[in-house]
C-alpha cells in the first residue's frame, strides 16, 4: 500500500507487503506526525477500531475486512484444526472485531461480506477459506477506492466553481481508503481549477475537523478554512456558504441519516439560511433493514474525551457529569440530496431507496458488487 504521507500518496488502511499485517495510518498522531501501525492481534485490531486509530465508516469497514483476513492467516500458521473449527474461529472474532464501534454499519457490513464469502467457499478447506478471504478483503478495499471515485463526479454535478462549502468532521480521505466521500466533489473540482472556498467545522470533542480535515485538503492545496462549530451560523448569514457536504455512518430507509454528533445542528441552520445540505453516502453505508433513524444505535464515549482531552490542564471540574453521544441523527426532511455512487437521491428519499435497494438486489443476483441486500 501507498505509504508517502508527506507528498499526499497514501492510503488510509492497507495489507503489508508480505500479506500478514493489517496497515494502518495512526489518525490519532494526525496532524503531528504520520506513523503507520502494522496490526495482527485480534485486541490490537478491535482497539485500533474503538480508540479511532482508523475511523471514518468506510475505513473502519476495510480496517475489519482486512483485520479478519490477518487473523485468518494466523490461525492458519498456528495450525486449524478442522474447517468447521476454523470457520467457528473466525466468527468469534468477526464479533469481537463488530464489537468496537457501533453505529457505523460499514464494519458489520464488511464482516458479513467476509463471513459470507467463507461459508461459500466451505469444502476449499481452512487454506483455501483463507485465500478467498484475502480476494475479499482486497475487494472491499479496492471497491472503496471505485466507489468514492463515482460519489464525487455525483457530487460535483450539484456544485459550481467558485462556492464555498461546509464540511463537518472528516468524511475525507483519511476516513476511507483515498478520496473520502464528502470531500470526493471537492478533491475532484479541485483537480479541475473549481477553485471551492472549503470551510471546514473543527467538530468537538475528538476534532476530525481540525485534525483531520483541514490537514487533508490544506496538504492537497484545497482553500480550507478552519472553524469552531459554533461558527458555522455566522459563515452561513455572512453568505460564505453556498453548498453543505457531509459524510454519514448509517442512512436508514427513509433518508434518516447518521453522522458524527453536531451535524444535525449545521443541517437545522443550513435549512434555516436556505442553503443546500447533502449527505454523501456510499451504497455500503445504507442500512435499508432501518425503517428510520429511531433505530439507528448511537455509540456513546467516556466523558474524559469532553472534560480532559487536548488541554494540557482538564477543561472541566473534576468528576463533572457529561454526556457523550458520538453521533447524531439528521431527519430526512433537512437533507437537499443523498449523493451515492449510483447518482443523487432526492426527496421522497423512501421511494427512491427502494428502487436504489432493487438496483443493488438485481447486481447482487447477477454476481456483481458486494452489496449487502
Ligand atoms: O467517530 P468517527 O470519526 O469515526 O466519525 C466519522 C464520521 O462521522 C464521518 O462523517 C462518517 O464516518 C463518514 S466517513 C466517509
Amino acid at each position: 500500500m501507498k505509504t508517502d504521507v508527506e507528498h499526499g500518496d497514501f492510503d488510509t488502511v492497507g495489507l503489508s507487503g508480505d500479506g500478514r499485517k493489517l496497515v494502518i495510518l495512526d489518525q490519532t498522531r494526525l496532524p503531528g506526525r504520520a506513523v503507520f501501525l502494522e496490526l495482527d492481534g485480534l485486541e490490537e485490531i478491535r482497539q485500533a477500531i474503538y480508540l479511532l486509530k482508523v475511523r471514518g465508516a468506510p475505513a473502519i469497514g476495510v480496517a475489519a475486512a482486512i483485520g479478519l483476513y490477518v487473523r485468518a492467516n494466523r490461525m492458519l500458521e498456528e495450525g486449524a484444526a478442522s474447517e468447521d473449527a476454523f470457520v467457528s474461529a473466525l466468527r468469534a472474532e468477526a464479533g469481537v472485531i463488530g464489537s468496537a464501534r457501533p453505529t457505523a454499519v460499514n464494519l458489520q457490513w464488511a464482516l458479513d461480506r467476509m463471513l459470507a464469502r467463507a461459508e461459500r467457499c466451505r469444502g476449499l478447506g481452512a487454506a483455501g477459506i483463507a485465500a478467498a478471504l484475502k480476494d475479499e478483503a482486497l475487494r472491499i478495499r479496492d471497491g472503496d477506492i471505485a466507489v468514492c471515485r463515482k460519489l464525487g463526479e455525483h457530487g460535483l454535478a450539484l456544485l459550481e466553481p467558485g462556492q464555498g462549502i461546509l464540511t463537518h468532521c472528516n468524511a475525507g480521505r483519511l476516513a476511507t481508503v483515498r478520496y473520502g466521500t464528502a470531500t470526493a466533489p471537492i478533491y475532484l473540482g479541485h483537480e479541475r481549477g473549481y477553485g471551492f472556498k472549503v470551510y471546514a467545522d473543527e467538530t468537538r470533542p475528538l476534532l476530525q475537523g481540525a485534525r483531520l480535515t483541514a490537514f487533508e485538503l490544506r496538504q492537497a492545496g484545497i482553500d480550507v478554512t478552519l472553524i469552531c462549530d459554533n461558527m458555522a451560523a455566522t459563515v452561513m448569514k455572512q453568505g460564505r456558504i453556498q453548498a453543505v457536504i457531509t459524510g454519514c455512518d448509517r442512512l436508514a430507509a427513509n433518508g434518516d441519516a447518521a453522522n458524527k454528533i453536531g451535524t444535525l445542528g449545521v443541517a437545522i441552520l443550513a435549512h434555516h439560511y436556505g442553503i443546500p445540505f447533502y449527505v454523501a453516502v456510499p451504497t455500503s453505508s445504507i442500512d435499508f433493514t432501518i425503517p428510520d433513524g429511531r433505530a439507528i444505535r448511537i455509540e456513546e464515549r467516556p466523558g474524559g474525551e469532553i472534560r480532559e482531552m487536548w488541554y494540557s490542564e482538564p477543561m472541566a471540574p473534576e468528576g463533572v457529569r457529561t454526556y457523550n453521544p458520538a453521533f447524531d441523527v439528521t431527519d430526512a426532511d433537512l437533507v437537499s440530496g443523498i449523493i451515492t455512487e449510483y447518482g443523487v437521491l432526492r426527496p421522497p428519499y423512501g421511494p427512491a431507496l427502494e428502487r436504489l435497494h432493487a438496483t443493488l438486489r438485481a447486481r447482487a443476483e447477477a454476481g456483481e458488487g458486494g452489496h449487502h441486500v
